[in-house]
């Protein structure tokens, strides 16, 4: 796979070994932002839940905070506002920072994703670039962060154990023997109890017994699930927190799926005005904000992992 949008560039790589150090960051409740999108409203209000969370407290925007942004002001916006943060970059921003030849969007699709919505994230991409600034920044960004809550080790990361693009953490991969072994030796390589990523843009949270599990919370900006107009963080906390859709216990924490239900109308005209019917971005996405992505929270947990994660 080499044409644009299915790579993955070998500076997307790293080993699982890498995150089995010191944590860098610690506190009672860690929440994890994937997929923003360049979505303001969801940005605003992804904050205003942030600011009433309680006690010791981090927020981590784990990549893709860009990509319907594609206006000066919104871009400079979101990057001042996710930047005051602790972020890792996300293919979006490792393209935008320094685009590797043929990596088109960076995405590295797997074959199950068709090739007009590979070919319309690489028109995207170009827009964005267009307007981007603050590139280098961007590519100073670290591709994973390890964070200690309660007694668990968080690895905080894009794609995977393995790579910032990864899709190892997809239900596709996760519903395979394979890749639940995989994801064993990846646990063990990096010394990880939780994985929290995103980038495959679907949520998920897969449970490895009573001490580990891998949650990836889909996306903060756009809708996750059929029929339902709100984004996902990941919340990992030593206490629950009541608004979550669903979650699991860890060790002696709480891994969480928290809705962001940002201002739906507002954020459709402003998609409009970027990105009006006929433009690759309405192509690609407008349904998915209008109706939900065809996904179910069922799907997310997983018919054999259901008897392992639990809804509130
Ligand atoms: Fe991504």
């Amino acid at each position: 796979m080499t044409s644009p949008g299915r790579s993955c560039p070998l500076s997307y790589r790293y080993a699982p070994e890498e995150l089995a150090r010191e944590p860098q960051l610690a506190a009672d409740s860690l929440w994890i932002a994937g997929g923003l999108y360049g979505n303001p409203f969801a940005l605003d209000c992804l904050i205003d839940l942030y600011e009433r969370e309680r006690g010791p407290k981090a927020l981590v925007f784990n990549g893709d905070f860009h990509w319907f942004d594609a206006q000066t002001d919104l871009f400079q916006q979101i990057n001042q506002e996710v930047l005051s943060f602790p972020a890792l970059r996300g293919n979006i921003e490792a393209e935008l920072a320094g685009p590797e030849r043929d990596a088109g969007c960076g995405c590295a699709y797997p074959e199950w994703v068709d090739d007009g919505t590979v070919e319309r994230s690489n028109a995207i991409m170009e827009r964005l670039r267009a307007v981007a600034r603050d590139t280098r920044r961007l590519a100073a960004l670290p591709m994973h962060l390890v964070a200690q809550i309660g007694a668990a080790r968080i690895g905080i990361v894009h794609g995977d154990a393995g790579s910032l693009a990864g899709w190892a953490f997809s239900r596709e991969t996760l519903s395979t023997a394979e890749g639940r072994l995989a994801a064993r030796e990846a646990f063990d390589a990096a010394h990880i109890d939780v994985f929290a990523s995103s980038h495959t843009c679907l949520p998920v949270l897969q449970r490895f017994g009573d001490a580990r599990a891998i949650a990836n919370n889909g996306s903060a900006g756009m809708p996750n699930f059929r029929g339902e107009r709100y984004g996902l963080v990941t919340r990992i906390s030593t206490f629950p927190e009541r608004s979550a859709i669903y979650r699991a216990r860890c060790k002696d924490v709480y891994v969480e799926a928290v809705p962001v239900r940002y201002d739906h109308e507002a954020w459709e005209r402003a998609f409009l005005e970027l990105w009006p019917p006929g433009s690759p971005a309405h192509r690609s996405y407008y349904e998915r904000i209008r109706n939900g992505p065809s996904y179910t929270v069922g799907q997310a947990l997983s018919d054999e992992l259901l008897d392992e994660a639990t809804t509130p």
